[in-house]
C-alpha cells in the first residue's frame, strides 16, 4: 500500500480559486478524515485524487509514482459519493460483483469475494434484491461494498453516511472501521460531522474557506491543541474572547475589555505571541466548572447569571451571561441522578477554569 501525497495543488472552478496550494500527505493504511465548511473544496480535492479533475498546478503522488495525469481507471482509487447511484437493473450481488466481472475474474472467485464482503456489511439476506427494494442504509452499504470489492489501494468516501439516521450511521461507521482495520486500505473520509471525524480518524485535516489546509493532526491534537480560532470553533465548541497579553515573564495574563484579567498558558513555539500583543483566548465549555458557591484552587473565576439550560442526557449545557454582555457556554457531565446543587435559570453562578486549559490564538 502506498501513501498519497499532494504537492502545492491548486484548482480554480467557475472563475474562483477553490484549492490553494494544498500540501497534504495521507499515510498508507490510515483512516484519514477531511473536514471543512461547506464549499471549501473537499469534494473537489477528492475528485482530483480520483482523477475526475486535473489540478491547475501541483503534483499528486501515489507512493513514488506521479499520478497527476493518470486516467481514472488506471488508478487503484475508488470513490463513494454521498448518494451513490447503484445500477437499478442489477441485484445486490451483481452490483457488487460488477467490477470483478469486467475484470473477467473466475466465477467461483467472484462469488466467494462478493459473499464475503456482503457478510461484512450485513447484507447477506438481501443478495437477490434490487436497489429499489432496499432501504437507504442498505443501498449505501451496497455502494460501499461495491467500492471496496476490487481492493483499491485508496478509498475516497465523500460523506458516505450523510443520508442515514444517527443510529444507522453509527452502525455502518463501525462496520467501515472494522473493515478498514482488516484490509488496511487507505480511507479518505469527508464528513461534516466533527464528532464522527474525531471518533473514526487516525488523523484529520481541517480545510478553511480559502481552500487551504489549516491544520493536520490526530483527533486529540486537533481538539486539544487547535492552532487557530477557526479550528477551535470548527471542531467542537469554544468560548472565545479577544484581549491584550501582559505580564509575560512572571504571570502571563490576558486583559479582556469589560470582562477582566485572566491567567493564561503560554505555549512554546508560538512566535507571534509577545507581551502587549492582542490575542484571542479560548476555553472549551467542558473545561469550565460551574457552581453556585465559591471554590478554591482555580486560576480563574468569574461571576455570571444563567440564561439558558439545555439538557443533553449525558451532559447539561449552561449559558451564562457575564457583565450583561459576555456569553459563556459550559458543559457539565451528568454524573449523578440528583445533582448536589440544582442550578436554575437566573441563578447567580461562579465559573472556574485553570490556566492550563486556556488557549491563545492570533487575533
Ligand atoms: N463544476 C464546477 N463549476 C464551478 N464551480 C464549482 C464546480 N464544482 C464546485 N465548484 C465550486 O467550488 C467550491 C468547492 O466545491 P466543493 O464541492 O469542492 O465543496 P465541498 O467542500 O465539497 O462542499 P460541501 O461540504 O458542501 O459538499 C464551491 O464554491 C463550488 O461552488
Ligand atoms: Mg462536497
Amino acid at each position: 500500500m502506498r501513501s498519497i501525497r499532494l504537492k502545492k495543488i491548486s484548482k480554480s472552478l467557475g472563475g474562483g480559486q477553490v484549492l490553494n496550494k494544498i500540501n497534504l500527505t495521507i499515510p498508507s493504511g490510515e483512516f484519514f478524515a477531511l473536514l471543512g465548511p461547506s464549499g471549501c473544496g473537499k469534494t473537489t480535492l477528492l475528485r482530483l485524487i480520483a482523477g475526475f479533475e486535473k489540478p491547475d498546478s501541483g503534483i499528486i503522488y501515489l507512493g513514488n509514482s506521479e499520478i497527476t495525469d493518470l486516467p481514472v481507471h488506471k488508478r487503484r482509487i475508488n470513490i463513494v459519493f454521498q448518494n451513490y447511484a447503484l445500477f437499478p437493473h442489477l441485484n445486490v450481488f451483481n452490483n457488487v460483483a460488477y467490477s470483478l466481472q469486467i475484470q473477467k475474474c473466475a466465477k467461483e472467485e467472484v462469488e466467494q469475494r462478493v459473499i464475503k464482503i456482503l457478510k461484512a456489511f450485513h447484507l447477506e439476506n438481501h443478495i437477490f434484491k434490487f436497489p429499489a427494494q432496499l432501504s437507504g442504509g442498505q443501498q449505501q452499504r451496497v455502494a460501499l461494498a461495491r467500492a471496496i470489492i476490487n481492493e483499491p489501494e485508496v478509498l475516497l468516501l465523500d460523506e458516505p453516511l450523510a443520508a442515514l439516521d444517527f443510529k444507522l450511521r453509527e452502525k455502518v461507521l463501525l462496520e467501515l472501521i472494522e473493515l478498514q482495520d482488516k484490509l488496511k486500505t487507505t480511507f479518505v473520509y469527508v464528513t461534516h460531522d466533527q464528532f464522527e471525524a474525531l471518533t473514526v480518524a487516525d488523523q484529520m485535516a481541517i480545510m478553511n474557506h480559502d481552500g487551504e489546509i489549516e491544520q493536520i493532526g490526530t483527533p486529540k491534537e486537533i481538539y486539544e491543541f487547535p492552532i487557530s480560532s477557526f479550528v477551535a470553533k470548527f471542531v467542537g465548541s469554544t468560548n472565545l474572547f479577544t484581549g491584550r497579553l501582559s505580564n509575560f515573564d512572571t504571570n502571563p495574563e490576558i486583559e479582556i475589555p469589560h470582562l477582566g484579567k485572566f491567567n493564561v498558558y503560554i505555549p512554546e513555539q508560538r512566535p507571534w505571541i509577545y507581551s502587549g500583543c492582542s490575542a484571542a483566548m479560548s476555553i472549551r465549555p467542558e473545561k469550565i466548572l460551574i457552581s453556585k458557591s465559591p471554590q478554591e484552587n482555580f486560576s480563574n473565576t468569574l461571576k455570571g447569571v444563567v440564561s439558558q439550560i439545555v439538557y443533553h442526557g449525558r451532559s447539561t449545557q449552561y449559558n451564562v451571561i457575564v457583565n450583561n454582555q459576555f456569553e459563556f457556554q459550559v458543559f457539565e457531565q451528568n454524573e449523578e441522578h440528583f445533582a448536589q446543587e440544582e442550578i436554575d435559570y437566573d441563578d447567580e453562578v461562579y465559573l472556574f477554569w485553570q490556566r492550563e486549559n486556556t488557549q491563545l490564538f492570533e487575533s
